[in-house]
């Protein structure tokens, strides 16, 4: 059994683009590996939050891990500040860590673009997601293609810590979906779909009513031509909204195109949008039940446990190596 990690920011909703991406392979391989689901909450705070919708985004982003499938039976679910060892953690890799990769980050210089002042927790924010990921030597890691950069600079801390301190950290490798690791903007292909968009109809998130989601995708844009072709160069729209199509119905693009030769985009996005709803609306149901009843919390707290008997021993044996002096009594 291999160990597998990720996280997910409670930074507003969740969208398809989250699922397609990281959750639905979160729920895949819990099956077979041994694995642990954290909401990054101290990674959200790098930009700024209100804190009564952080608190309440955190539970639902947690509660939303459960509705789509992950079982905590089999899976650790937790929140990222409930286990401390990752911010030590981070704090040690960061002294490993050159300003120069961090600058080079795509995130890093995506989310400061423009702005008069960035905070220094969003510049070595890759910093503490490397610990998050080495503290429990992950071999796999379920991320979208927007994190790849992120999953390199991890590799190379615990190269670089291993070189210095002796071979400890596993090198994790990303897993990313072959369609669907960039689910696209419903308004704009060329942008990633993304929950802090200003334009809700580009996204779609978990919890949009059935309606919402058919109005959504009837208005999404759609290329030139009517043919229904998987062609991301020149037809970026299409192709996109084909990913999507294929993930929420386990059709292959084969299939898609064969399904809707000689028939324009209408019927394509008119059944698109009832596979989206058919995958929400059993989701929506178990999420509004885990809501209700408070279970979440104690799933927390279980998973919180087990993931911090791995991290402290992580921890301890890193200070160890790289001359701490322990306590002694
Ligand atoms: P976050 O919260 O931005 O996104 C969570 C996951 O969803 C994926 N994703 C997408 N996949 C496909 N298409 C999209 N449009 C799309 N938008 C988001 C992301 O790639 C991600 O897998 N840095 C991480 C959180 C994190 C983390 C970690 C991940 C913190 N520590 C350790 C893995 C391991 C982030 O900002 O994800």
């Amino acid at each position: 059994m291999g160990k597998v990690l990720s996280g997910i920011q409670p930074s507003g909703q969740l969208t398809i683009g989250n699922y397609i991406g990281a959750l639905q392979n979160f729920v895949k391989l819990q099956h077979t590996e041994e694995c642990f689901f954290m909401v990054v909450d101290m990674h959200a705070i790098t930009v700024p939050q209100e804190p009564a919708a952080l608190r309440e985004q955190s539970e639902a982003v947690a509660a939303l891990f459960i509705a789509a499938g992950i079982d905590p039976s089999k899976a650790n679910v937790f929140m990222q500040s409930h286990v401390p060892a990752h911010a030590e953690l981070g704090w040690m890799l960061t002294t490993l860590t050159n300003m120069g990769e961090l600058e080079r980050m795509t995130q890093f210089k995506d989310k400061s673009a423009g702005k008069e002042s960035v905070g220094a927790g969003l510049f070595v924010y890759p910093s503490l997601m490397a610990a998050d990921i080495l503290i429990y030597n992950a071999d796999l890691v379920p991320v979208g293609d927007d994190q790849k950069q992120h999953l390199e600079l991890t590799r190379d801390l615990a190269q670089r810590f291993n070189h210095r301190f002796g071979d400890y950290f596993t090198l994790p490798k990303p897993y990313i979906p072959e369609v669907g690791a960039r689910i696209m903007g419903l308004d704009d292909a060329s942008k990633k779909m993304s929950k802090s968009s200003s334009n809700p109809g580009s996204f779609i998130t978990l919890l949009d009513p059935p309606d919402v989601v058919r109005k959504k995708i009837s208005r999404a844009t759609t290329d030139s031509g009517r043919e229904v072709k998987f062609d991301p160069a020149n037809k970026p729209e299409i192709s996109n909204l084909m990913g999507i199509y294929a993930h929420c119905s386990g059709l292959t693009l084969a299939e898609i195109e064969a399904r809707y030769e000689g028939q324009g985009y209408g019927p394509f996005k008119k059944e698109l949008a009832e596979h989206v709803v058919a995958v929400l609306e059993p989701l929506q149901a178990r999420y509004n039940e885990i809501r209700s009843s408070g279970e979440i919390h104690q799933i927390l707290k279980r998973g919180a446990e087990r993931a911090a008997e791995v991290a402290n021993k992580t921890v301890a044996d890193v200070k160890e190596k790289m001359g701490f002096l322990a306590p002694r009594a």
